[in-house]
């Protein structure tokens, strides 16, 4: 009987033990089943997110590139870039600027570019990085600089425009510091020209766009030269779009170049496209002169270009004081005397009195005009020394 009650003892506990050790076991199952739900999940949304932020960065770019190329404009990349400057090499440097350094290049398919390296991230230069952009892909004018492409990627911003190798105009007016450049001897016939063509350029933004464009930074280093010195206006990074003539903006930051902002604007932030014509004048007057537009080295009244040079603009004699002493007086008084008059009416302090870009191209056309024909006459009769005809057959193409 004891062996009996034994025996079913030792029957129980393997039982207990047996369903203890069962659940033991699905419990441990189940804790290792709901482990395994809560990592795949965890997993699966994590992949879900990466999916969407690929999917979106595949969707951005695709736009850019879509944009970019109905634009007409090359997306590149930084490695293209960088190549094509021999790795931003010191030698190919051409110029620095507010915006960073302006390398020369060479892209893969030969042509020569100019590169512009955004050199400090920051809102105002990412903001022109993408004014300029925007404005240069749907501007076209044979007198405005072309932009060829850029790239933008999370650490760079680069724009890439085609090659002007005379560079800036006011490298062949004065010396400038720091340019490695060449400069070439600017004759009456060229300032001329540069001038007309520049007018153009800035006509084409305020009166064949629409709405209008105010460049907002016209000066001398953002008129470029190519290799027959034609001229191309550059740089739209501070460009307001849209505005219309008579209201124009107001707006509370002023920007733009010391020496060429508009007294109405500088003073009250008001800009319209009568910024930009007070600006053209002192170019103008940079050509006439030879002179910066601001040089506090200079005599007491003379350190203002515009200030010393408008009293003089009017009469014949004042206008003979201030000409450039590079031109040696190789110049028609009678054509000075009028471009002396346009530039005095652009820059008028007072916005109303300056003329329109129009009036302006409209001016300058028979004089640029009149000095071909009298230069050809010349030439033929070989007294003039003048420029090389290839310039000259260009200059009658484009206008
Ligand atoms: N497309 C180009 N081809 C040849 N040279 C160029 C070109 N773009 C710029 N440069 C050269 O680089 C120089 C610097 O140009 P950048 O536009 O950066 O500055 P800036 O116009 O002198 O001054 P800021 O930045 O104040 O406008 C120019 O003066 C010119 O000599
Ligand atoms: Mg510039």
């Amino acid at each position: 009987m004891e062996v009996e009650d034994d025996h079913r003892r030792k029957e129980l506990l393997v039982l207990v033990v047996i369903v203890v050790l069962a659940s033991l076991s699905l419990v441990s199952l189940l804790v290792a089943f709901s482990y395994y739900c809560y990592i795949s999940n965890k997993v699966s949304k994590r992949l879900k997110i990466r999916k969407r932020v690929d999917l979106e960065d595949e969707g951005s770019f695709a736009n850019v590139e879509k944009n970019s190329t109905e634009k007409g404009l090359q997306v590149f990349t930084f490695k293209q870039l960088y190549s094509a400057t021999g790795g931003c090499s010191k030698s190919n440097v051409i110029g620095h600027g507010s915006f960073g350094c302006v390398y020369r290049g060479v892209l893969n398919d030969g042509r020569k570019v100019a590169i512009k390296l955004m050199d400090q991230a920051g809102k105002q230069g990412e903001e022109e990085f993408k004014v300029e952009v925007d404005v240069l892909s749907r501007l076209h004018s044979p007198y405005l600089l072309a932009l060829l492409g850029y790239c933008s990627d999370n650490n760079h911003k680069v724009l890439v425009y085609e090659f002007m190798v005379n560079g800036g105009l006011q490298e062949h007016l004065y010396p400038v510091r720091r340019s490695n450049s060449v400069s070439v001897k600017l004759d009456w016939e060229t300032r001329l020209r540069v001038s007309l063509e520049a007018a153009k350029g800035l006509e084409y933004l305020h009166d064949h766009v629409s709405p209008p464009v105010i460049h907002r930074d016209f000066k001398s280093s953002n008129v470029l030269l190519d290799k027959d010195l034609h001229a191309k206006v550059a740089d739209f990074g501070l460009a307001k779009i849209g505005s219309d003539k008579a209201g124009g903006h107001v707006s509370t930051r002023v920007l733009g170049t010391q020496g060429y902002v508009a007294p109405e604007y500088a003073l009250t932030g008001h800009l319209t496209t009568k910024s930009d014509v007070y600006s053209y004048g002192v170019v103008l007057l940079e050509l006439l002169t030879g002179r910066v537009p601001v040089d506090i080295k200079r005599a007491p009244g003379e350190a203002s270009l515009v200030s010393w040079a408008l009293p003089r603009l009017t009469d014949r004699e004042g206008v003979m004081h201030i000409m450039d002493p590079a031109l040696e007086g190789q110049y028609s008084m009678k054509d000075v005397v009028q471009v002396a008059a346009i530039a005095a009416m652009c820059v008028q302090p007072e916005a109303d009195y300056r003329p329109l870009m129009v009036d302006v191209v409209q001016s300058l056309v028979p004089l640029v005009r009149s000095y071909r024909t009298t230069s050809k006459i010349g030439s033929s009769s070989s007294s003039s020394a003048s420029k090389s005809p290839t310039a000259h057959d260009k200059a009658s193409s484009r206008d």
